[in-house]
């Protein structure tokens, strides 16, 4: 493993072990990149305040006691206790090497893969997929391909919200407006007219609500007729749902739906298997759970109805059934909930139940990938100016349009169709790079021009640096130029890029770990400005020796590789120009 970091917390930490006892071996060397070496141990401060003794001092037997002559500089001791590292060029060179010759580019196996499910997207059928659906998307998709590109084996859930009271209302509309007519149709492409329509008919509240309740009823004892009308229901919005997957490149397929009316044959178990585990027990007629450590209102114990008075089950019967079956049935090892934040405690009282339920063992990570709001300019949560919830194709296709205009003006000399289709990568990459980048569990405003802008940590920026790079790239061929087989690793410009290349196993590990996609973003940023830097100190083309100029087209040739693998992780295209 290349990275910097890992080699240095190794030698760091047998140092301790070595200088202050065995105990020490896992102590963290903190060691964090510095403004005056290539990186810093801030560990003499904290454990100086363990073994009360004085931080200069501890510095300096650390510095004793490491040995790094292979990999770094000779240690310097600044400040309170700070100790400076500077990498020989030698072995960033070494490691750069292995990473030109490694196709994996430096990601790391895992040890033992694990299996990981991911429940991400999951629209409602008949509704809108509004924005924030767009970021449980786009957020968990990344999540599955990088899992997956680190070699885990992964599952995606689509839990669709498919079942419930609605329905009755929804196919008694379907009925009426005839399932073959254009309203019918409305399904496919707006969604929410429909559902609006069929939810302004039950507001009335004249004999079509009875008719819509009275459907519920027949639909939930398994009525043939109701079945398969909602069937048609659940067929056409599918192909709503991969209509704006397939727009967002996502890689979402019939084969992961697995939404909330799959478990209903396991529903009654559940509860009684929780009833008789005496983990469930009947509060005002209901039969509810009250998971350990969760209060409300004067510190009354809060419950989780599972089964309502009425015999009907809810929201949390079904998750707490999904558990079960993603832990035995698909084998789970870890299960991301990519959901909004708003459904936090749901999902805590769902894990805490289960964990007491031994549905969930303890060495099964359940994590709830919190994902934050989209904003209008306002402040608020986005919607359209009528006050409705804005339409996500609408949304998408504008971001096209936009882009459209943008590369227009960019690049007039290209044909039209390769303008469509820089604007499509760039319109789409824009939006879903703008979720991405932003802390999952952080709000943002949605704001289109920001997103498709050229400057700035956006996918259009990144996009660009590509593109230059495999201009660049192009015009050496051209002129008989072809790059080293190693990087070149010598002067401050070279050096600085390659060590920025040999974060990315390291990073996209991190990802993989904590459910964190920005922090790809902030990488693929920060490697795209060091190009920058690199190539204004060390130009490729116009230097004349051949020796170097092979070189540092291999590290440019090794910078594009590593953007544009960094992208399709987040599942944004990078155009051959722009
Ligand atoms: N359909 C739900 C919604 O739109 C999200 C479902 C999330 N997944 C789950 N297992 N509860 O809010």
């Amino acid at each position: 493993m290349p990275a910097p970091e890992i080699a240095l917390t190794e030698r760091f930490q047998s140092a301790f072990a070595a200088a202050f006892g065995p105990e020490f071996a896992d102590a963290d060397p903190i060691i964090r990149p510095s403004q005056f070496a290539d990186f810093q141990c801030n560990a003499a401060m904290g454990l100086a305040k363990r073994l009360g003794r004085k931080p200069r001092e501890l510095a300096q037997e650390i510095l004793d006691a490491v040995q790094l002559e292979d990999i770094a500089e000779p240690l310097e001791i600044a400040g309170p206790g700070f100790l400076n590292i500077r990498l020989r060029t030698d072995w960033i060179q070494a490691q750069t090497r292995e990473v030109a010759a490694d196709p994996r580019l430096g990601l790391p196996r895992p040890e033992r893969p694990d299996t990981v499910v991911i429940d991400y997207s999951a629209p409602n059928v008949a509704k809108e997929m509004h924005v924030g659906h767009l970021r449980t998307t786009v957020v968990g998709d990344s999540m599955a391909r990088t899992l997956e590109t680190l070699g885990h084996t992964v599952i995606r859930q689509n839990h669709i919200g498919d079942w419930g009271t609605p329905f009755g209302m929804l196919i008694e509309h379907l009925l009426e407006v005839g399932e073959d007519s254009a309203e019918a149709d409305l399904l496919r492409t707006d969604p929410n007219a429909f559902y609006q329509a069929a939810r302004t008919k039950f507001d009335a509240g004249d004999d079509f609500a009875e008719r819509a309740r009275k459907r519920v009823a027949t639909l939930q004892s398994g009525d043939p007729e109701s079945l398969r009308i909602w069937t048609n229901l659940v067929e056409l919005s599918k192909a709503y749902f991969h209509r704006i997957y397939d727009m967002l490149d996502v890689t979402l397929r019939d084969e992961h739906l697995a939404g909330e009316s799959t478990y209903n044959e396991a529903l009654a178990t559940t509860c009684d298997d929780l009833e008789a585990a005496g983990i469930a027990r009947i509060s005002e007629g209901a039969l509810c759970v009250f998971p350990e450590g969760f209060t409300g209102r004067d510190e009354q114990p809060l419950p989780l109805i599972i089964r309502k008075s009425d015999g009907g089950y809810g929201y949390a019967t079904t998750d707490l059934t999904a558990v079960r079956h993603r832990v035995r049935g698909l084998g789970a090892d870890r299960i991301a909930y990519v959901v909004g934040t708003a459904q936090e405690l749901h999902f805590q009282m769902v894990f805490a139940t289960a964990r007491e339920a031994g549905w969930l063992p303890a060495e099964v990570e359940a994590t709830h990938v919190k994902i934050g709001s989209v904003l209008g300019e306002d402040g608020k949560i986005l919607r359209t100016r009528s006050g409705s919830s804005l339409r996500l194709m609408a949304l998408l296709e504008e971001a096209v349009a936009k882009a459209r205009t943008v590369i227009d003006e960019l690049r007039p000399d290209l044909s039209e169709d390769e303008r469509a289709q820089i604007a499509q990568d760039i319109g789409i990459g824009g939006v879903k790079y703008a979720d991405l980048s932003t802390a999952h569990d952080a709000d943002y405003t949605f704001d289109l021009d920001r997103m498709l802008a050229l400057t700035g940590n956006t996918a259009p920026y990144l996009q660009y640096a590509v593109a230059r790079i495999r201009s660049i790239s192009r015009k050496a061929q051209a002129q008989g130029i072809s790059p080293a087989v190693q990087p070149r690793v010598v002067d401050p410009a070279e050096r600085a890029l390659a060590l920025r290349l040999l974060e990315f196993g390291p990073t996209v590990e991190q990802v993989g770990a904590l459910f964190e996609p920005h922090r790809l973003c902030a990488y693929l940023f920060s490697l795209a400005q060091s190009f920058t830097s690199f190539y204004e100190a060390a130009p490729i083309l116009k230097e004349s020796d051949e020796e170097i100029r092979g070189g540092r087209l291999a590290l440019a040739a090794q910078t594009e590789e590593i953007l544009v693998t960094g992208l399709s992780l987040l599942g944004v295209s990078a155009p051959q120009q722009m």
